[in-house]
């Protein structure tokens, strides 16, 4: 209980969020109305009942579905302070941002209307809720490298408003591999990158995004655990995990809680993170996750100080600013 306690309080940073997983059932009603979006749910109720995934891609479909009442710079804008409002009351103090621009851009909305409404929040963010907040631009894995590279030429004029790029949707059938050279253009161009790897998809994944990519950090990266050389590269290396564990729950990536990889990522010594990937989707924001996945592996408060720690350790604040946030 003591841990639990802890982990609720303790300052900390959130490195895995996608900010269209945030989207609630009742926002989602709300923007469809605003905008004259016919949605194919009756209801806020006959919405979340739909929410029963079997694994990543029958999440991805609602996800998706989800995402396409956002049509207005105010939409983007009001979702995200919706989560930072969340985050708030978590003690979140640093906050990276996934976004997934293809997504919008793909149904005719323009890429300054989705990183001006995004930019603005995270500015409010700091502004109003003394949250440090920063976005990362995520290519969509399931569509091609030169799709990848239109979105960021596409983003380029708002480049000041992202610090790094990510990779996600469909894992497996769309390696890291696929994404080397816009991934390359990008490291070219000062941007930090992270890439999805290791959540469904096999440990070669992992490899593929640490040597091919150059990625600084591996969101999910649970299945590292299958290949022991892997492990010991990832501790060598200090590359963070950013772990999801009610995701890992909701999507059959684990079958209970207890059965979590955390306490063994733990174990082995690697910087992994406590994350909520998709809050709106998957049951619960950054302090759920702490308290469930404390009390499902019976973590000490000296784990929960470390999951913390690692946290910051991973964030991409600079040195000036962790210096003031900490
Ligand atoms: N997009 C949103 N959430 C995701 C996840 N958990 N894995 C891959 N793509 C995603
Ligand atoms: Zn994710």
């Amino acid at each position: 209980e003591r841990a639990v306690a802890l982990a609720r309080a303790i300052p900390k940073a959130e490195l895995h969020i996608h900010i269209e997983g945030s989207l609630e059932p009742e926002l989602i009603f709300a923007l469809a109305q605003r905008n004259g979006v016919a949605l194919p749910y009756a209801s806020v109720e006959a919405l979340r009942a739909a929410y029963a995934f079997t694994d990543l891609q029958s999440f991805l479909d609602i996800y998706y579905a989800g995402a396409s009442v956002l049509l207005k710079e105010a939409d983007f804008y009001d979702m995200a302070w919706a989560y930072f409002l969340r985050a708030k009351a978590d003690h979140v103090i640093r906050a990276e941002l996934f976004f997934d621009p293809q997504t919008h851009t793909a149904r005719g909305v323009p890429m300054a209307t989705v990183i001006q409404g995004l930019a603005r929040a995270c500015a409010d963010a700091r502004e109003k809720l003394g949250i440090s907040a920063a976005l990362i631009l995520c290519f969509l894995r399931h569509l091609s490298e030169e799709d990848a590279a239109a979105t960021l030429e596409a983003a380029l004029p708002y480049r000041e408003h992202f610090i790094g790029v990510g990779l996600d949707s469909s894992e497996v059938g769309h390696p890291p591999e696929k994404f080397i050279h816009v991934f390359a253009r990008c490291r070219e161009l000062g941007l930090r990158v992270v890439a999805h790897a290791g959540e469904e998809g096999p440990p070669d994944y992992i490899w593929e995004a640490l040597e091919l990519l150059q990625a600084e950090r591996i969101d999910h990266g649970v299945r590292c655990l299958e290949d022991p050389v892997l492990v010991a590269e990832l501790a060598r290396r200090r590359t963070p995990l950013t772990v999801c564990p009610l995701s890992n729950l909701k999507l059959c990536v684990v079958d209970d809680l207890a059965d979590h990889p955390m306490k063994q990522l733990l174990d082995a010594g690697l910087c992994a993170t406590v994350n909520s990937d998709d809050p709106a989707y998957f049951g619960g924001y950054l302090n759920d996750n702490f308290e469930q996945t404390v009390r499902a592996l019976a973590l000490t408060e000296a784990e929960v100080i470390t999951l913390a720690k690692n946290s910051f350790e991973a964030s991409f604040v600079s040195d000036a600013e962790r210096a003031a946030l900490l």
